[in-house]
């Protein structure tokens, strides 16, 4: 499940805002307060979003009390579910994103949060979250890895417990742009030919995967039966965020 540890492992060293959210204002050499406040600000807005879409479709006075964010990043997510939660474990597979998130959470005097490696996470299999959530995390996973790891998340949760897990299904483009993309994904050796013809550094491909919608809404009939709703989302591949209860 570690596939894509060493790419994540150098976003978080070099560029941890610019690696979640890919504005130049965002990169290490530009970000400063006032474009951080705004990248915070985007997180908060956001989980408004998703505690309102639970609390109208499936439960109005739900409130979360242990929360997950898979795939935290620099924590921007998990501030706000902590306002909204009694505690809040965020878990992601970069080192050096952790400890940004950690750094985040002493500056912000947010104390109610926990930050975990994906090895943690998986270690401890007790089912306590009554909300879990992921957003542009999953489509960075191979898809034979990422429905693997789809189950061991949802087998985290309360049965009764809620979920909103993002996943992307199509690259938009031109056949042309869609046929560089993968070439790039998939064959290391042209993308390094890239970075050199482009005198880049040695830097990584943010890998973008596309799920089969059958396997992934499989799943969730599985644990979910038909307590499902989804939402699209278009950042340059199409999406769908799955909100769904667990009920066995
Ligand atoms: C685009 S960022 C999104 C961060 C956060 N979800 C947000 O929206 O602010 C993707 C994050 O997923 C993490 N990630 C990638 N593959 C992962 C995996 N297999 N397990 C857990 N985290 C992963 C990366 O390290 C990175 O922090």
């Amino acid at each position: 499940m570690n596939s894509n540890k060493q790419k994540w492992e150098y976003f978080g060293e070099q560029d941890p805002y610019f690696g979640v959210s890919t504005f130049d204002k965002f990169k290490s050499a530009n970000i400063d307060d006032a474009s951080k406040a705004e990248f915070f600000e985007t997180g908060e807005e956001h989980i408004g979003k998703v505690i309102a879409e639970i609390r109208r479709v499936f439960d109005t006075d739900f409130s979360p009390s242990k929360s997950l964010d898979y795939g935290c990043g620099v924590g921007r997510l998990v501030f706000p579910l902590a306002k909204v939660s009694q505690d809040v474990t965020g878990v992601d597979i970069s080192a050096p994103m952790l400890a940004e998130a950690v750094v985040n959470a002493e500056r912000m005097g947010v104390s109610n949060v926990k930050f975990q490696s994906v090895d943690e996470f998986l270690a401890n299999k007790e089912a306590k979250f009554d909300l879990v959530h992921s957003l542009i995390v999953f489509q960075h996973i191979e898809p034979k890895f990422g429905l693997e790891l789809l189950r061991e998340v949802i087998l985290r949760m309360k049965v009764g417990g809620y979920g909103a897990l993002q996943f992307t299904y199509e690259h938009v483009g031109t056949t042309a742009e869609k046929l560089r993309f993968r070439a790039y994904r998939d064959l290391p050796f042209v993308y390094k030919l890239r970075n050199i013809a482009l005198r880049k550094k040695d830097e990584p491909l943010m890998s973008i995967y596309s799920y089969d919608l059958h396997k992934l809404l499989a799943v969730f009939r599985e644990y979910a039966g038909d307590r499902i709703m989804m939402h699209f989302t278009d950042h340059g591949f199409l999406g769908v965020t799955i909100y769904f209860q667990r009920v066995k």
